[in-house]
Formats: C-alpha cells, sequence, structure tokens
C-alpha cells in the first residue's frame, strides 16, 4: 500500500494527515503554536516555529508508522493565505511573518487606491485592497522598516517557506499567490504594472507553479530529522480554502463550501475567469488548474469560540463548554453577538470594528453566551451567502468542514441560518485531505482530481433546515445586521482606548 502525506499549515495550528491510496486517514498529528499579538490588529508568527513544529509532528508520524516509509509517496500543503514572509539572499527569515488576520495596513490599503486605482486593481487582481493580503503588508515593512525591505530578495507565503525548508526549492503556486494582490488572476502571471506603480521590485516574487506540480524531492537532511525516505516527492499544494475546497470535492459548479477554520469562508466554485462580483466577494485561482473559486471571509469565526474559550473558560474542553447547547432555544434568550475581535472582511472590509454581545440579561447563563457566539458567526457566514444569492447563484445545499462540522447543534444552526442542506463529510479535516489529494494527483495515483475525490471524500450525513427554526433566524438576521450600522461609530471612538 502507499501513502501521501498533507500537511495542513493553519493559524493556530500545523497538522499532518497519512492516507492510504484507498482514501483512508490512517494517522494525524498535530502541533499548535500561538499568535503574536503585540499591539491591537497586530498577528504575527515566527516562520522557523512553523517548521520546527511540523518536522516534530512528521517525526511522529513516521515513528507511528508501521509500514515501509519508501511508501509513503509525496507530501503536499495547504497554507494560511497572504502571511508575509520576507528572506534575504541566504533564506534567512528577516521578521516575523505578519499574517492574513493582522489589519495594521488601511493606510497602505488607500495608497494602493490612490496610485493604482480601485478598478485598474480590480481588472488586474479580480480583488479589492484588504489589509489581510500580502502587498499593503510589503508597503507597510517599506514604509516603517525599510531597512528589513531592502535586504529581502524574495517575499513568500507561509507554506511556501515551509516547502522551501524541506526542499532548498523557492516557489510560489497560483492559488496563494492570487492572495497577494500582485498576481493577474486571470492571466496567470505576476503584474509588473502593479509593481512598477507602487515601486516594489518584481524579482521579490518568486517562481510560479500549479498545486498538483512536483517540486522535488526532500533533503537528505529533512529525511534524516523526520524520518521520511529522501525519496519523498513534493508537491507545491495550496491556499488553505482553495484545499478545503479539494478535500470537500468542490471541483465542479455548483458546489458550495463553508469551512469554518480560525477564519470562515464560504465559497463556491467557479468554472471562469470572467465572472463579475464587483469586489465584493474574493476572486481566486483554485488549486485545481485552471478553475478560480469566490469566497466571502469572516475573520474570526472558530477564533471567536476559541477567544470565549480561553478568556471565559480556559481549563475546560470545547465539548464541555458546548454541552447543554441544543437545549437553549433559537436567539439565545435575546442574546446577539457580532464576530468582529479582530475587525471584519466580508460584507464590510472594516479594521476598526470590533465584537458585541446585545441585549445580555441577568438570566442569562454561560451557554447562553456560547450559543449566541456559534449563531453570530453563522449570521456572519450568511452574510457571504446572501452576496451569492443575490448575485444569481443558487445555494440550496452546503457542505461544512472544520471546527463548525464536529458538533451536530452546530451543522443544523447552519441549515436553519442558511436555508440550506448542510452535507457533513466523513473527515471534516477538508484542507488537510485537499493536501493529500494534490500529492496523490501528482504522484500519478489517479487522472484528476475529481477521480481523486470520488476515493477520498465521502458524504456522511446531512441536515435540512427546520422551517419554525428558518424564520425566526430570518428576524435574528436582521437585527444582527443592524448591529453594525450601529457600533461603527462607536468603535471608532473606542479605537484610540485599544492597546497600541
Ligand atoms: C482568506 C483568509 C483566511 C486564511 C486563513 O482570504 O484570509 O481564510 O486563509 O488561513
Amino acid at each position: 500500500m502507499k501513502y501521501v502525506v498533507g500537511v495542513d499549515l493553519g493559524t493556530s495550528a500545523v497538522k499532518v494527515l497519512l492516507m492510504n491510496q484507498e482514501g483512508k486517514v490512517c494517522n494525524e498529528v498535530s502541533k499548535s503554536y500561538p499568535l503574536i499579538q503585540e499591539k491591537s490588529g497586530y498577528s504575527e508568527q515566527d516562520p522557523n516555529e512553523w517548521v520546527d513544529k511540523t518536522t516534530a509532528a512528521l517525526k511522529d508520524l513516521v515513528a507511528q508508522f508501521d509500514g515501509d516509509v519508501s511508501d509513503i509517496e509525496g507530501i503536499s500543503f495547504s497554507g494560511q493565505m497572504h502571511g508575509l514572509v520576507l528572506l534575504d539572499e541566504n533564506n534567512g527569515v528577516l521578521r516575523n511573518a505578519i499574517l492574513w488576520n493582522d489589519t495594521r495596513t488601511t493606510e497602505q490599503c488607500h495608497q494602493i487606491y490612490d496610485v493604482v486605482g480601485e478598478k485598474k486593481l480590480l481588472d488586474i487582481t479580480k480583488n479589492p485592497a484588504l489589509e489581510g493580503f500580502t502587498l499593503p503588508k510589503i508597503l507597510w515593512v517599506k514604509q516603517y522598516e525599510p531597512e528589513i525591505l531592502e535586504k529581502a530578495s524574495v517575499f513568500m507565503l507561509p507554506k511556501d517557506y515551509l516547502r522551501l525548508k524541506m526542499t532548498e526549492q523557492i516557489h510560489m503556486e497560483y492559488s496563494d499567490a492570487a492572495g497577494t494582490l500582485l498576481l493577474n488572476v486571470a492571466e496567470k502571471t505576476w503584474s509588473e504594472e502593479l509593481c512598477e506603480l507602487l515601486d516594489v521590485d518584481v524579482k521579490l516574487c518568486p517562481p510560479l507553479l500549479e498545486s498538483h506540480d512536483l517540486v522535488g524531492t526532500i533533503t537528505d537532511s529533512f529525511a534524516a530529522e523526520t524520518g521520511l525516505a529522501s525519496t519523498t516527492k513534493v508537491f507545491a499544494g495550496g491556499a488553505d480554502n482553495a484545499c478545503g475546497a479539494i478535500g470537500s470535492a468542490i471541483l465542479i459548479d455548483g458546489k458550495t463550501l463553508c469551512s469554518i477554520g480560525t477564519s470562515g469562508v464560504v465559497l463556491s466554485y467557479e468554472a471562469t475567469k470572467d465572472r463579475d462580483f464587483d469586489g465584493k466577494v474574493h476572486y481566486f485561482n483554485h488549486g485545481q488548474e485552471d478553475a478560480f473559486y469566490t469566497m466571502g471571509v469572516t475573520l474570526a469565526a472558530g477564533y471567536s469560540l476559541s477567544w470565549f474559550k480561553d478568556t471565559f473558560a480556559k481549563e475546560e474542553a470545547f465539548e464541555t463548554l458546548l454541552e447543554g447547547l441544543e437545549e437553549v432555544p433559537v436567539g439565545a434568550n435575546g442574546l446577539l453577538f457580532t464576530p468582529y475581535l479582530v475587525g471584519e472582511r466580508t460584507p464590510y472590509a472594516d479594521a476598526t470594528i470590533r465584537a458585541s454581545f446585545v441585549g445580555m440579561d441577568a438570566s442569562h447563563k454561560r451557554i447562553d453566551f456560547a450559543r449566541a457566539v456559534i449563531e453570530g458567526i453563522t449570521f456572519s457566514l450568511n452574510e457571504s451567502i446572501e452576496i451569492f444569492r443575490e448575485s444569481g447563484k443558487t445555494i440550496d445545499t452546503i457542505i461544512s468542514i472544520g471546527g463548525g462540522a464536529k458538533n451536530e447543534t452546530w451543522l443544523q444552526i447552519q441549515a436553519d441560518v442558511f436555508n440550506a442542506r448542510i452535507v457533513k463529510l466523513s473527515s471534516e479535516q477538508g484542507p488537510a485531505v485537499g493536501a493529500a489529494m494534490l500529492a496523490a494527483y501528482g504522484s500519478g495515483w489517479f487522472n484528476s482530481l475529481q477521480e481523486c475525490a470520488e476515493v477520498f471524500t465521502a458524504e456522511d450525513v446531512s441536515y435540512e433546515p427546520i422551517p419554525e427554526n428558518v424564520e425566526k433566524y430570518k428576524e435574528l438576521f436582521n437585527l444582527y445586521k443592524q448591529v453594525y450600522v450601529q457600533t461603527k461609530e462607536l468603535n471608532e471612538g473606542l479605537k484610540s482606548f485599544r492597546k497600541n
């Protein structure tokens, strides 16, 4: 039996997943790492910590494997998107990576619009200037740490740095490059025009590949450190959302995904490069060659729940925190939560807005708050679904993966809020499965990713919307949408009191 490994380099942890040729998950090891948040709006990580934790996870995986290691044929990646890693000419890391959920770059987003113009930016990149994307981060370093940018010889994204440390090869692939705001998404080339206009040296942009492309084999030293065979082939990999889509078989038109990790996304497959959403949702290259996807993002989805647990129930397991969730009625006994802990992306690109609990009552228990957090995250994702539906898309079935698919009550809440049938797969590990599938397809086990998906993915159970709950959630959703409008100015006033 042959095997592949999918590495999911996430924001809170790295997961390595061993899958066999029959698409069975044989083992999984995970290692977590913290966020570095020095100031409000800042979010960083040390790239070498990703490498250390992945190496340790792979070492554990190999130690627990009782077959012949040379049967582990290939490895590929899913990576948290947008994070800026700057390297010097010796491939040394010049500063901590600035992550996708870091929103310090509002000023640089305005600069991009002033210099490039909104229309041209949308024409080239298909996306608006958002704080989370990589280009504004490069411009921030240029403005505030010019000595660092001067020393930089290349920029990379998180999983590309990890792959570099495993292979000594420098590359980026299209699905992640799409989130830099420097790629011409339709033409799949770096935009020299944008680089010139913004005075970014195009030489900083690495060579581009397809997600399933072979990069090489792991180095002897990486093989020695992990116990993997030095013949293990390394494939480029994809952005975590592209991999989530691959691992959930979102590979043909009409398919929609809801993925709740640290961030939460609603993503829809696009066969062509020319649909127009006017920048309201992201439009990125898929990990499937020449395909695309559109996507709305809630910055703090799973993060809202983990923040709530870490702040108010640190010692408890999620299962204990959520005990009795199903007994709390729709609307959490009159408590509403907006998940804007680190600002928001879709539909409000707003780095200043912050979260609220509205309607706290002396009778509320902790479980009412937990239910309100879960409902608030789901309402936020429903705003993206609303954009898709308004554009004419039919969304009647949604595949749900990630943390939101681990809890039955939350799956039913998704069905009721989204007013759609929710499908749970037999593994909710979408991005890691997608990464493993890229290695399986790249290794030649299948003729296409779709063929691979038939073996590697399976539907488990589905949840139908309950009409009575759908009606109640429609009413609550209208109230939810008012909270943004009514707290916007309040949060602008509170901004100067935040940790600066
Ligand atoms: C997508 C985004 C997040 C990250 C999470 O644009 O910023 O979903 O990819 O890792």
